[in-house]
């Protein structure tokens, strides 16, 4: 298990402007977050499941969190962050919603959350935090905190197959964020943030779902960059 203080520290700074600038820096924001609450819905109808137990690895100011909130009014939310800044804006965001724990901790401790089970793991622009060992115990782990036939719904970021197509997402991302009017500050910031990511290619991410024991994986959605990937565990599998 590496440290991620850093990482915290840095989402910690600035969790106060996090969420004014997520639509400017993620082009495809509706699609990329709306596949990954679609999944939810489709899985958990499949399920008869009206009030699912969702765990929000890295959930940051709740972003997430509150659309699953508002389409699940009596979801149990489990939300996990290191940084305690951005978990404070989650917790005024989510104020309203009865059923809400969370959990200032690094969600690759082994011993978090031990013997807990959820109707579903979440995550979005997270785990690409993360390095490889603690990519694929972390995946281990979600298994684990899985129900039979429970979801995980990963929406993160993508690295193309080779440099060139990673240069090409970088090229789109710049183009598209300077359309949608960011600011060269908020740019910057990002860009700054980039820096420290651990990003795996899309067949990285299938596989270390296949790795974990998920069955089936898939690939949802994909734009340059983003991507949005999920993974049942098994009915009858062993924990
Ligand atoms: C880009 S933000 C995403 C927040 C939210 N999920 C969203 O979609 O807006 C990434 C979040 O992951 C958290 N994070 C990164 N690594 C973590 C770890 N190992 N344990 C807990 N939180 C982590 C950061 O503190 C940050 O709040």
């Amino acid at each position: 298990m590496a440290s991620y203080h850093s990482v915290a520290a840095s989402f910690g700074r600035d969790a106060h402007n996090y969420d004014a600038a997520r639509r400017l820096l993620i082009p495809c924001f509706d699609d990329f977050y709306g596949t990954a609450l679609r999944l939810l819905r489709d899985t958990m109808a499949e399920r008869g499941v009206g009030a699912p137990t969702v765990l929000d690895l890295g959930a940051g100011s709740g972003l997430l969190s509150a659309m699953i909130a508002a389409v699940y009014p009596g979801a149990a939310l489990t939300l996990v962050d290191l940084a305690d800044p951005m978990l404070a804006v989650a917790r005024d965001r989510l104020a309203g919603h009865g059923r809400v724990e969370m959990i200032g901790a690094d969600y690759s401790d082994p011993d978090l959350l031990a013997g807990r089970r959820f109707d579903a793991v979440v995550s979005a622009l997270s785990i690409h935090h993360l390095g490889d060992a603690d990519k694929a115990a972390v995946s281990a782990r979600i298994h684990n905190w899985l129900a039979p036939g429970g979801i995980f719904i990963n929406a993160d970021q993508v690295l193309g197959d080779c440099a060139a197509s990673t240069a090409r997402h970088r090229q789109v991302w710049l183009a598209d964020v300077r359309r949608a009017g960011a600011c060269e500050s908020q740019i910057d910031q990002a860009i700054d943030r980039m820096r420290a990511d651990k990003s795996v290619t899309y067949t990285t991410h299938l596989r270390l779902m296949r790795d974990a024991g998920l069955a089936p994986v898939d690939c949802a959605y994909k734009n340059q960059g983003f991507a949005v990937f999920w993974g049942t565990r098994p009915t009858g599998s062993a924990a």
